[in-house]
Order: C-alpha cells, then structure tokens, then sequence
C-alpha cells in the first residue's frame, strides 16, 4: 500500500470539495481531494443557478470568481405568480442585496480549472475510498486508483460527497439523527437556447401544479415542471414539455415564450434530509453529505457554501492559531443556518406545489390564502426576500 500525507482530506469534488480546497491553499493549508467519477462526469449533473452574495464572495476569496463576474447576471428581483397574477419582489430594494444567476455547472468548471492551475491535488476515478480511525488523531483514508492501493493520512477529513457518499456512513447510527421528508413529486427540468422568457425568474403556482421559469443566460433558458414521480423523462417530448409549461405560466409572460429543442432534459425527486451532528471526531460532513433540500428556492448550492465558509473558518484557526477547539463549533454553526434554509425550502415547496390527494381542500385553501398573504403585503415581501437572498453567515466565537 502506497502511503501518503496532507493536513485536509476531502472526499468529493462537487462545489462543496472543490471550494474548500481552494480556499484552504489560499491559508496555506495542504489538501488532497479524492473523487470517484470523472471530472466531465461531475460536470455533466445539471443543478440550480441561483448564487447568494454569501457564496459569491467565497468564490472570490477563493480566486474562482472572474468568470461569474462577468458571465454571471445580477438580479435585483424575482417573481411568484398565482395563476395569471404576477408578484415581483423587489429584492434589491427590500434588502440590499441582489443574487447572481450563473450555473452550478461553470462554478464548478471555474473553481476545477483554478484547481489544477494551482497545483492543488485531486485524485479523480478514486475508488473504494474509505475514512478509517476518525475518532483518533491520526486519522486516515484509504482508496484505490488505477488498481494501486493508498493510505491517505491527514489531521482533518472533510466529507464533500453528496448524498450518496461514505462520509456520513463513517458516523455510527447511535450518534447520529437523521431527518427526512420525501415529497411525492419530481421536477422535470428543460435548458434550451432559447432567450428566457422573462428577465426575473417566475415560481408559479396553478392548478396544474408549479411551474418554475429560469435561465443561464440571455439565450438559455431552464425550465421545471412538477411532475408526478412516476413519470419518466421519455413521458415528456418537448412539444409536450411547452404546452404544458404555456397552461402554468402567466398568460401576459406566455406571450414572451420561445420554444425551441431542448439540449438537455431530466427529472429530480425532491427531498428534504438533515443529518445530525454534522462533526464526528475530525470527520466533518459538508454540503449534500450533510443536509439535501427540495429545488424551490435553490437553497442546495448555497448551504453547501455556508458549511464550506465555517469549516474554512474553523481550520485556518486551528493551524494558524492552535486552536483545536474550535472545531466543536462547526457542527451547531451550520446546522443553525441549514435549518434555516430547510424551513424556507420546505415553506415554499408546500405553498407552491399541488399536493393532489395527500392535502384536504381545506389544507390547501389556506396554503393559497398564506402565500396571497405574504405577497399582498410588503412586510410578508421582505421576509420571502430576506430568505431568498440568503441569511447572513454566522461568525465562530
Ligand atoms: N468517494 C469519492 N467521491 C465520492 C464518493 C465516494 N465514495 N461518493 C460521492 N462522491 C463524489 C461525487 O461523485 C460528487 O462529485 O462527491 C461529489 C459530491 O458532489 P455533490 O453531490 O455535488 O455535493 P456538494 O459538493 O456538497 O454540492 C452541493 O448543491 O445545488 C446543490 O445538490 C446540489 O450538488 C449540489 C450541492
Ligand atoms: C435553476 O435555474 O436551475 C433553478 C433556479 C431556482 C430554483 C431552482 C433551480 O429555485
């Protein structure tokens, strides 16, 4: 077994892997980052595109930032519909602050190429990778590449692996609480390059079930459709894709619509999942290892940075000052902040989506009466407003 050192191993080198890592070397903290795909395949998952300012100021702390400063597009608002009734929430002017429309994938691409540009290690097609000894202080991962078998040993491990990854699996079911709510329906996802069909984004709630109008840029654009989860992408040609999105947008928006083939189709489940704690030992979980939030509102991305930033917080004072515990902070730190994103999320999934059968009429009448509430008003605007743009970050003691 061939053996080797850094300060911070991270597994996973989605968002949550790759900025951290980046972040770290800019403190002149050694990382190693092992990743059991490709990079073309990382970048080939198609998520949100929504970045609150809290993230955007990491990725330039972080060195990643020129293209979503220029490519990417501020937006100083957002829009919610019921039915043909259209909302803007003036975000901009109700908090000061704006967000940047820029894809999860060209972060991601951005922050890869600062990667490898500055020399920081990223062991791709790594497989069985598996954290040993957490508890301890010598802690250590082993994994496999190219049949040859590692010893990765290192002070902290930063578990950056999704959802499915090994990280959490690391911490034993005794310590750990996990909470979880699956929704019963999916959202199917269209990107086209056609121009957007409005300049802000539209959440629209009708009937037929949500509908969500996004984009990437002047001449791309993403749409959602809910969906029941038993449908499939290949239940969705695009023409039926179009006319049903046409029957959820306002009508005064649908006039602005252009269809066109679409360049890429897919269909998400939604879910809300929370593990606690999120440190074990000197195994912390960060982004989707930890937490997983339903679409609306693309609070996902944006969690994953707050971990990032109080995980980054957490090791630059404990190698420039010896501080070790510090680290206990990490975990009530970020999980204040995911709750907070898990509510809102939560909040707006049920107010905007049609739950069919599994809501009474009665239920759904006033899920319809509180969301009319908080956006005929301009104290109920701030606060959607205020969630939106993303709560502050919360400072270490
Ligand atoms: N070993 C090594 N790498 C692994 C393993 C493993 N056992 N399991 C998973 N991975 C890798 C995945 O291949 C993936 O590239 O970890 C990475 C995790 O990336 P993401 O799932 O993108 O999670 P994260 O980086 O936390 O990103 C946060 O924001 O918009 C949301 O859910 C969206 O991906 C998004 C997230
Ligand atoms: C997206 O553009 O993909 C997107 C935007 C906002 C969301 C979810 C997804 O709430």
């Amino acid at each position: 077994m061939e053996r080797k050192k850094t300060q911070v191993a991270i597994i996973g080198a989605g968002p949550s892997g790759l900025l951290l890592s980046l972040l770290l070397n800019k403190q002149g903290i050694d990382t190693v980052i092992l990743e059991r795909v490709t990079g073309d395949y990382v970048l080939g998952r198609i998520r949100a595109g929504v970045l609150e300012q809290g993230f955007a100021k990491l990725v330039r702390e972080a060195g990643a930032a020129h293209n979503m400063d220029t490519l990417g597009e501020v937006h100083h608002g957002v829009e919610f519909a019921i039915d043909d009734k259209r909302v803007p929430i003036e975000l901009t002017e109700l908090t000061g602050e704006s967000v940047i429309v820029y894809g999860q994938v060209d972060i991601t691409r951005d922050m890869m190429e600062e990667r490898e540009k500055r020399g920081i290690e990223a062991v791709y097609e790594a497989s069985n990778v598996q954290p040993h000894d957490v508890k301890s202080d010598n802690p250590y991962i082993t994994y496999e590449k190219d049949g040859v078998e590692y010893k990765l040993e290192c002070d902290y491990i930063a578990g950056c692996d999704g959802f499915h990854g090994v990280s959490r699996k690391t911490i034993p079911d005794d310590v750990k609480t996990e909470y979880e709510k699956v929704y019963p329906f999916g959202w199917l996802g269209l990107m086209s390059d056609t121009p957007p069909i409005n300049e802000e984004l539209i959440y629209s709630k009708t009937k037929r079930g949500f509908a969500l109008a996004s984009m990437r840029s002047k001449t791309r654009s993403r749409y959602y459709l809910q969906v029941p989860l038993s449908d499939t992408v290949e239940d969705w040609s695009d023409e039926r894709f179009w006319e049903e999105l046409k029957k959820r947008m306002p009508k005064d928006a649908v006039k602005n619509l252009v269809t066109g083939k679409s360049i890429e189709k897919s269909i998400v489940p939604t879910r809300s999942f929370i593990c606690e704690p999120l440190q074990y030992g000197n195994l912390f979980l960060v982004g989707d290892a930890g937490h997983i939030v339903p679409p609306t509102g693309a609070k996902g991305l944006n969690l994953a940075a707050s971990d990032v930033a109080t995980l980054y917080k957490i090791m630059t004072r404990v190698y420039k000052e010896g501080d070790k515990k510090c680290i206990e902070q990490y975990s009530p730190i970020a999980l204040r902040r995911i709750w907070n994103g898990v509510r809102f999320s939560w909040w707006m999934t049920d107010l905007l989506h049609n739950f069919g059968d599994e809501k009474d009429f009665y239920e759904q009448r006033m899920e319809t009466s509180e969301l009319e509430f908080f956006l005929n008003s301009e104290a109920g605007k701030k606060v959607i407003a205020e969630q939106y743009v993303g709560l502050p970050y919360e400072d270490l003691k």
